[in-house]
């Protein structure tokens, strides 16, 4: 078993460089399924999730190889398979992503139906009717979804929610259906621009992406060029940076990163107190004193993202008075908030809501980390608690954050790794 113990008291200091978007690059290796050529993705992270996406690709019959220290390169083969183990797709979630290219490229796709999460329901009716609405049939029988479609044709197709899974998955088997296909109410996120240029440098026609409507006029084949692209940086390992700068009252600058995707977490922190400088591809964020409360709402992008949310209920549950966070996004995300009481937080869940009065100090405690955000706050938690905590859990941590103890190590946090044999 593997837990993270952190000494607490240790403000951060210095400069911490930001790896390349999970939640991107994902996407953009299950997009590559797509290609006719050679794919070269650049600032990968080496996190489990990428290399459980890398079996997936395998498993289907992409070539996928390690071309360098965080560049990866995938070569698919003419004729993929059309169905990833169902292990895979139980470990993670975003396999589901894969269903997309596959339409799009094998007209069938066979997945075992992903089902619930712990951060609350993840259904996929809105990617699933996306693909009816693009002529697919979707049979869900014996755990299974199958979906298939001997012609695939464009449509209007009006999300019920802006989800951006579903977001890309529609976005992917449109590319190569006949017609104009308009996704509306679509989800707005940075990631989805990224999976927009990656798609039109394969030959695709998308505009929209970043807005509320994408349109994509179908294409009778994608271009047989290889491609050379350099994901973004993921704006949830920075604003995970800069909450805990705000909750240890330390002082970072980040590197490498697009401020403007980290709007809704500045405003914030600048509301309750804390100095944030934005430049070009840099923030700098320095907290002394305690903080302010304040009321957070969580919404899809531009919103309050709601993959930050347990990391900004930990800071704020150490601020001067009573702040409510409610999450409009993910119905069951406050699971973590019990271990968070444990370290002498202040919170009670109503609903979709968090009320969450401020406490002076936390004290060191041994949590358990539901899901990999909220293991993210209690680390967080743990930067600023009295004495010793020990985070289980730690494997969610690696699925998504690229060395993250060593990088908070290297700003100054007493944080270290301890592997016992022990179940
Ligand atoms: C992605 C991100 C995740 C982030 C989330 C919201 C990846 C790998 N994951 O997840 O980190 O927290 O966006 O920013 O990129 N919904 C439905 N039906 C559907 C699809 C979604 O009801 O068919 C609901 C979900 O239950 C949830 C909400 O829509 O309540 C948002 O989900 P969605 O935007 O689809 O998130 P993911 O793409 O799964």
């Amino acid at each position: 078993m593997e837990r993270l113990e952190i000494e607490g008291g240790y403000p951060l200091q210095g400069e911490v460089p930001i790896s390349g978007a999970k939640n991107a690059v994902l996407k953009l290796m299950a997009a590559s399924l797509l290609a006719e050529n050679e794919c070269i993705i650049r600032n990968v992270p080496l996190i489990k999730d990428v290399l459980t996406m890398i079996e997936v690709l395998r498993s289907l019959g992409a070539e996928v190889s390690w071309a360098d220290h965080a560049v990866l390169r995938i070569v698919p083969k003419k004729d993929l398979g059309y169905s990833a183990p169902d292990e895979l797709v139980r470990e993670m979630r975003a396999s589901v992503q894969v269903m997309g290219p596959l339409l799009s490229r094998m007209r069938k796709v066979k997945l075992f139906q992903p089902g619930g999460c712990v951060i609350g329901q993840r259904p996929i009716d809105l990617h699933l009717k996306g693909f009816q609405s693009l002529g697919a049939k979707v049979v869900e029988e014996h755990g299974y979804i199958y979906v298939q479609a001997d012609k695939l044709r464009g449509a209007d197709i009006h999300l019920d929610f802006p989800s951006v899974g579903a977001t890309e998955n529609i976005m992917a088997a449109a590319i190569l259906a006949e017609g104009v296909t308009v996704i509306r109410n679509a989800a707005k996120e940075p990631e989805i621009i990224e999976e927009q240029n990656f798609y039109n440098r394969l030959g695709a026609h998308i505009r929209g992406a970043g807005t509320d409507m994408i349109r994509i006029e179908g294409v009778k084949a994608l271009r047989s060029i290889p491609i050379d692209y350099t994901v973004i940086p993921d704006r949830i390992e920075a604003g995970t940076f800069m909450l805990a700068t705000a909750i240890s009252k330390g002082e970072i600058r980040l590197k490498e990163i697009i401020p403007e995707h980290l709007e809704s977490l500045t405003a914030k922190l600048k509301e309750a107190g804390v100095e944030v400088e934005v430049k070009e591809e840099s923030i700098r964020v320095k907290a002394g004193k305690r903080l302010r409360a304040v009321d957070v709402t969580v919404l899809p992008y531009p919103g309050f993202p709601t993959d930050l949310q347990p990391q900004m209920t930990a800071t704020l549950a150490l601020a001067e008075g009573t702040s409510l966070l409610t999450e409009n996004v993910f119905s069951g995300r406050f699971r973590y908030v019990d271990e968070l009481v444990r370290m002498g937080a202040n919170i009670r869940v109503e609903g979709r809501s968090a009320v969450v009065k401020g406490v002076p100090c936390f004290t060191g405690a041994s949590v358990v980390a539901p899901d990999l955000r909220a293991a993210a706050a209690m680390v967080l938690a743990g930067l600023a608690a009295k004495g010793k905590t020990t985070v289980e859990g730690v494997d969610l941590l690696d699925r998504g954050y690229e060395k993250f103890e060593e990088k908070l190590a290297s700003l100054g946090a007493r944080i270290k790794r301890l592997v016992t044999d022990e179940e």
